[in-house]
């Protein structure tokens, strides 16, 4: 392994804030350059990636892509761009961390073959849904089914002494019970169980008419933790609704179907990320785009309990097998062996964009995790940098601001590491449209 600098030997390497001392910005475009240490193995693109996807309004894409939050997500404009400007209709485009499934679901409203892999049960439900939905008539008849034998056999009114008590009205626990043991792996119960766990919790309206939501008042981003929920609950004098859980499933199945299904279908699995050969043709991907696991900023298991309980997944297991809690070398290493990876699914000609937020850190200027992750796979991969480009957030979209400014570790700026198996992209067109 080689050795990294920085954070894990001790040096300073930021003297100054990661972005001044590592890219020079030029204000108009706030793109950033490569600094002259990592110039070797560089390839000079004739049109740089300008982050233009910052102009495009916040709700830009098909509406099955906002179906469920997810942490650390991305837009779907960024996987756009690169999906126009570097692939050709019927291409295969890979997310290999994907999340809620934001660059396969946005390959397949673009003509493209969205692949999606996960480790993370939740991310596989959301990205398979999407990848490869049902007819909206079959999932609607599925869901109309599903109500009437609930109907006939709901079964007693659930305890809810347990920590899920503290999130539901019993009624509505009552008709999650029964469709959490109901609903099977098939396409259209994979949906319905996406959409479920889109609405599982979030904003509370007492009269309850115009939430969408299914729970008590709490984030719709992640899970509070029970004890919190019952706290917040007495202090606020909150009272717990009967909510139909079918009948908000329908609605929100309309708003998600209202633009039709993408035109494509592409696949999804549930792998490591280090197995993936196994499972994904080497040199058949024209693209990936992802954000790999942060540095110990989100733990999606936790983060997530409601939603698990409901597909029946232990949150502690999914936090065990995630690559989501490493400290920097473990994490660097991990890099150099999803990158190594990578370089073997990619074609000739292949690009890959991985979006790698800066980290935080204890009284020193953040650590550009993305130089890091350069410094630590560039020997180890004969992949090329293309370009390194900063994308600012905005402040308000950083999902780990919620808890407030020291205990979310990611920080106001992305980077995008760019990188080309071979000499130059084999597709490389412009102008980006951003029609809908
Ligand atoms: C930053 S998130 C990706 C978010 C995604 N870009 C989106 O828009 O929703 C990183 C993902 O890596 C997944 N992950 C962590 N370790 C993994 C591993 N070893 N193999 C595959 N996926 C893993 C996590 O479950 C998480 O969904």
């Amino acid at each position: 392994m080689r050795l990294i600098r920085g954070a894990s030997t001790g040096v300073p390497l930021f003297i100054l804030s990661a972005a001044d001392a590592i890219f020079g910005f030029d204000p108009p475009s706030r793109r950033g350059y490569i600094s002259p240490a990592m110039q070797a193995p560089t390839i000079k693109l004739d049109v740089p990636i300008t982050p233009e996807w910052k102009q495009v309004s916040k709700n830009w894409g098909h509406p099955f892509h906002p179906m469920c939050s997810y942490m650390a997500m991305f837009p779907p404009q960024i996987p756009h761009y690169f999906i126009q400007r570097f692939t050709r209709p019927g291409d295969r485009v890979l997310d290999p961390f994907s999340g809620r499934g934001t660059t396969p679901t946005q390959a397949c409203v673009e003509g493209r073959i969205g692949i999606a892999n996960d480790l993370n049960p939740l991310a596989y439900v959301l990205s398979k849904a999407k990848v490869d939905p049902p007819k909206e008539a079959d999932v609607r008849d599925r869901l109309a089914h599903l109500a009437a034998a609930y109907r006939e056999n709901p079964g007693s009114l659930p305890d809810t002494s347990g920590d899920i008590g503290a999130v539901f009205h019993p009624e509505t626990l009552r008709q999650l019970l029964f469709l959490k043991g109901t609903l099977s792996g098939s396409r259209e119960d994979t949906f319905i169980k996406a959409t479920i766990v889109g609405i599982l919790h979030g904003k509370y309206r007492r009269s309850g008419c115009d939430s969408i939501y299914l729970s008590i008042d709490m984030p719709n981003t992640f899970s509070m933790s029970p004890g919190y929920i019952r706290r917040y609950v007495k202090k606020k004098g909150l009272v717990y609704l009967a909510l139909d859980v079918f009948e908000k499933t329908g609605r929100r199945l309309q708003r998600l179907f209202r633009r039709g299904a993408p035109p494509s279908r592409g696949r999804a699995f549930q792998q490591d990320v280090r197995q993936l050969h196994e499972w994904v043709e080497p040199e058949s991907i024209r693209l990936v785009v992802s954000s790999p696991p942060y540095l110990k900023v989100v733990k999606y298991g936790l983060y997530n309990w409601i939603r698990l309980w409901f597909l029946g997944v232990p949150h502690e297991e999914v936090d065990r097998a995630l690559d989501d809690a490493h400290a920097l070398e473990a994490y660097l290493v991990f890099m150099q062996e999803t990158v190594e990876q990578l370089e073997r699914l990619l074609a000739p000609g292949g690009v890959c964009a991985l979006v790698i937020g800066d980290v935080a850190q204890n009284r020193q200027a953040p650590l550009n995790l993305a130089l890091e992750v350069w410094e630590a796979v560039r020997g180890h991969s004969n992949l090329r940098l293309l370009d390194l480009v900063a994308d600012p957030i905005a402040d308000h979209r950083k999902v780990t601001k919620i808890w407030n400014h020291t205990r979310g570790r990611a920080t106001a700026i992305d980077r995008i590491m760019v990188l080309c198996k071979g000499d130059r992209p084999a597709v490389d067109q412009l102008p980006v449209s951003w029609d809908s």
